[in-house]
């Protein structure tokens, strides 16, 4: 074998360990061309994006649904504002290789047989994953796609715009005025809490958590808390790992920014709200389920806390006359806390490409791994 061969070939297992296999395609020595295209071309055969069945469930930003077609994928859209009923679900995802899914479908294992052995890859238009039985398709080699990252800045601007609604009264400032309420300048009326010289709590240090805490942090807050099921970490800003009851007990305003897992489901309840200061105050930016609803009522009706601010609720939307929307210390946000239209977009592009790479037997931009 020619010295240049031989080179070729180092060079092609380093990059066959290291690179994705569409960069590694470009590289250099023809033969190794010829081999790597075989090789590749024969996984791009086997699955490929052209002519793939993709289910969508909604109506969705349509960066994705441009991809999507772009890549030769045939679709089958719910295109409705409404979520797909799942009868509806259940028809339409049968012999589809891929689902692009939002956090209000729940994709069970009846969704997965449903859609049969032919499928291939599940992805979410959210960070958040809880909705999707992610095991079970592992269990199938069904890979699962999600949107981490491009949608932090927009959801802890929007963590930081309800504490300061919340805390600053302004739902019952707005209705005042709306109202007739408004009278003369009083010194007395509407005083909330402010963040100067506050003990901030962070349930949940991740992307988010850590974002809410650099934004946070110029407005005077003099120490932040957190809580982790891992165990202390390097933190953006400075912070103090404490366990759960400490940062319950010490906090001012308590964030909740963690996952929704089978440990933070409803850790949030009439104990928790039992050890946090009366002059506390809760967000919830996260999932609903984290907060045990009815405790929670009781905990503000009760003046057990001060006030909550939720951009997330048990069940969504919340009914009208849920007792938390007749509350004056509570300001409900209606699951808005990434809906920037440049992130939605973003989301919709990730959810998509997602969807073509793992079609394309290629690595996925952002894959849950086992
Ligand atoms: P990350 O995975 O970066 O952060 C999640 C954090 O939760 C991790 O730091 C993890 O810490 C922590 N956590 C898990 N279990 C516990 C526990 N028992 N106690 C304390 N902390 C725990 O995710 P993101 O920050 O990107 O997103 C967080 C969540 O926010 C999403 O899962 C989603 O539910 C929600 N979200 C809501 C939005 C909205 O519109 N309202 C928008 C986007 C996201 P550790 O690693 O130590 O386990
Ligand atoms: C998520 O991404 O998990 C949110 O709830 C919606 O953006």
């Amino acid at each position: 074998m020619h010295f240049s061969q031989t080179i070729c070939g180092l060079f092609l297992y380093a990059a066959i360990r290291t690179r994705p296999a569409h960069t590694i395609v470009r590289h250099h020595c023809r033969n190794i061309n010829t081999i790597l295209q075989r090789r590749f071309s024969t996984s791009n055969n086997m699955s490929s994006a052209k002519g793939s069945k993709v289910y969508v469930t909604r109506r969705v930003p349509p960066s994705g649904i441009t991809l999507l077609k772009d890549a030769g994928c045939d679709l089958i859209e719910w295109a409705q504002d409404e979520a797909v009923p799942k009868h509806e679900l259940l028809k339409g995802v049968v012999g589809v290789h891929g689902i692009y899914c939002l956090l209000s479908d729940k994709i069970d294992k009846a969704v997965l047989d449903a859609a049969g052995p032919q499928l291939k890859v599940v992805s979410t238009l959210s960070v958040g994953y809880d909705h999707v039985d992610v095991e079970e398709c592992h269990r199938r080699n069904i890979m699962v796609g999600y949107t981490p990252g491009i949608l932090t800045t927009a959801t802890a601007e929007l963590a930081v715009t309800l504490l300061l609604a919340t805390s600053r009264n302004v739902q019952s400032a707005i209705n005042a005025v709306r109202n007739g309420e408004w009278g003369t300048w009083k010194p007395l009326w509407l005083c909330g809490a402010g963040l100067d010289d506050s003990t901030v709590g962070i349930v949940g240090m991740g992307r988010i958590g850590s974002r809410i805490a650099e934004m946070l942090k110029p407005f005077g807050v003099s120490q932040f808390l957190y809580t982790s099921s891992r165990g202390p970490r390097e933190t953006i800003v400075p912070a103090k790992h404490v366990d759960f009851p400490t940062l319950l007990k010490e906090s001012d305003f308590v964030i909740i920014s963690c996952s929704l897992t089978p440990e933070t489901k409803e850790m949030f309840n009439a104990s928790a709200f039992s050890q946090m200061k009366k002059t506390a105050i809760l967000v919830n930016i996260s999932r609903g389920t984290i907060v045990n609803q009815e405790d929670l009522i009781e905990a503000l009706q009760n003046g057990t806390i001060r006030a909550a601010g939720l951009d997330v609720t048990t069940p969504e939307p919340l009914p009208l006359d849920s007792p938390l929307l007749k509350l004056k210390n509570c300001t409900v946000f209606p699951h808005i806390g990434s809906a920037t239209e440049k992130t939605r977009e973003m989301m919709s592009e990730l959810t998509a490409r997602n969807i073509i790479a793992a079609l394309d037997s290629k690595p996925m931009p952002s894959q849950l791994k086992k």
